[in-house]
């Protein structure tokens, strides 16, 4: 279907593809209005995007004229997707700060529309820590990428990421976006350059070689917070207990039996920059188990089981030092008052952030897809809706990617 795309043309030599993008989105069907920054004029004319797209150029906030027939507010509003291409690392970094100094910055702050971005730039540039800084913001913030591809610079004998992506792929990434899909997924992900720690399913603690404690968690949140960080390009470590579940694909799974084992494991695996503790590791284990099967004695009483307390793999993680994680995320499985068990959980554990749930057995959160969480911070409690287990995860994710940024803790 025919739809209003708003080109904002940035500053860089591939600036002159963008011309070719203008000729590929009007193949489709699409309106394309062009905005040039005052870089972009460098490399070609508002007079050439003009000839392309057949409506006038935008270049300039304070042109009198342009903001009486038609301002920041409307080209901006007046659209159903904006795509930047180039995007250049200046562009970004104003983009990611909410800077609003020009005609093209302005628009996109002053917009709800979906925004593609297409950055352009020299490889050290897109590797610089304050371009993935910026990059984590912008997809935290909802923002669409295209590549950048790998190759050679213009500059000679540069090559590496930073090539914008071509415009028949930047033309089929417009047109996922406007069916509704998404764009071709960041090579850099909001996470990426990150480690998530994620520790999922039960543990067994064994009574004798052959008999254990056990509970009833199945690991699906925890697993499927693995995935979700490893999609938004976190490095993933998985220790996971016993469970009935494939291992997470990009994900490095450690499987693990006992509350002891879980917490070795998470201790090798540090340094991270985000734990997430979604096992329902076992509170007790069995003082002295024997090494051989435990039999029935004719006519006796069993002996009794003489518990000892597991250590706390949150707590021990939490406490503060060099290598606890910028952000400590737990989870509390409760019954009743939910949101006042989970806030003295925090506390208690040294945790950040409480997902807190009702396990209480009339939900069906044990074993079942859907979970209904809140999230417990210092500042407050969210309760979020009934959602997949999967969408949870999601948002966990996002968040503590947000939070990353945010706090600008780099690794
Ligand atoms: N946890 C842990 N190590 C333990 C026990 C719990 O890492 N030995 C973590 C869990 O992974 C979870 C949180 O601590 O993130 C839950 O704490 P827990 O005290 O077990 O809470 P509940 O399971 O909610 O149980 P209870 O209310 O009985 O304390």
């Amino acid at each position: 279907m025919a739809r209003r795309i708003l080109l904002i043309i940035g500053g860089g030599i591939a600036a002159y593809k963008s011309l070719d993008l203008i000729r590929r989105l009007r193949e489709r069907g699409h309106g394309v209005r062009v905005v040039l920054t005052r870089a972009a004029q460098e490399f070609i004319t508002p007079l050439a995007a003009g000839a392309l797209s057949n409506d006038r150029v935008f270049t300039d906030l304070f042109d009198l004229d342009d903001e009486r027939e038609i301002g920041h507010i409307r080209l901006s509003r007046e659209t159903d997707l904006i795509v930047v291409a180039p995007a250049t690392a200046d562009l970004l970094a104003k983009l990611a700060t909410g800077q609003a100094g020009d005609l093209a910055t302005a628009v996109l702050l002053a917009s709800d529309k979906p925004v593609l971005v297409a950055p352009a730039m020299n490889p050290r540039m897109w590797q610089h820590p304050a371009t993935r800084r910026n990059l984590r913001q912008l997809a935290a913030d909802g923002v669409h990428f295209i590549g950048p591809n790998s190759g050679e610079m213009a500059e000679r004998g540069e090559a590496g990421p930073g090539r914008m992506s071509e415009p028949t792929e930047i033309a089929e990434a417009v047109d996922r976006l406007l069916a509704g899909g998404t764009a071709r997924a960041l090579a850099e992900g909001p996470l990426s350059g990150r480690h998530v720690l994620v520790t999922s399913g039960p543990t067994h603690e064994p009574i004798d070689p052959v008999r254990y404690i056990a509970n009833r968690s199945s690991g699906k949140q925890g697993h499927a917070i693995a995935t979700a960080a490893a999609a938004l390009g976190a490095r993933v470590t998985l220790v996971s207990g016993p469970v009935a579940l494939p291992d997470p694909e990009g994900v490095t799974t450690i499987a693990v039996t006992t509350a002891a084992q879980m917490l070795e494991a998470v201790r090798a695996a540090l340094p991270a920059d985000v734990a997430v503790f979604a096992a329902a590791v076992a509170d007790w284990r069995v003082a002295m188990a024997p090494d051989q099967k435990l039999k029935k004695a004719q006519g006796t009483a069993p002996a009794p089981l003489v518990l000892t307390e597991n250590p706390d793999i949150l707590k021990t993680i939490a406490v503060p030092g060099p290598k606890r994680p910028a952000l400590v995320i737990g989870f509390a499985a409760e019954t009743e008052n939910v949101v006042a068990h989970a806030q003295k959980k925090r506390k208690d554990k040294g945790a950040d952030w409480i997902v807190a749930n009702d396990v209480s057995p009339a939900t069906g959160t044990f074993g079942g897809d859907r979970n209904t969480v809140h999230l417990v911070t210092a500042e407050e409690a969210e309760n979020w809706p009934t959602q997949s287990k999967d969408e949870v995860a999601r948002r966990i994710v996002l968040r503590a990617a947000h939070f990353l940024a945010a706090n600008q803790t780099d690794v």
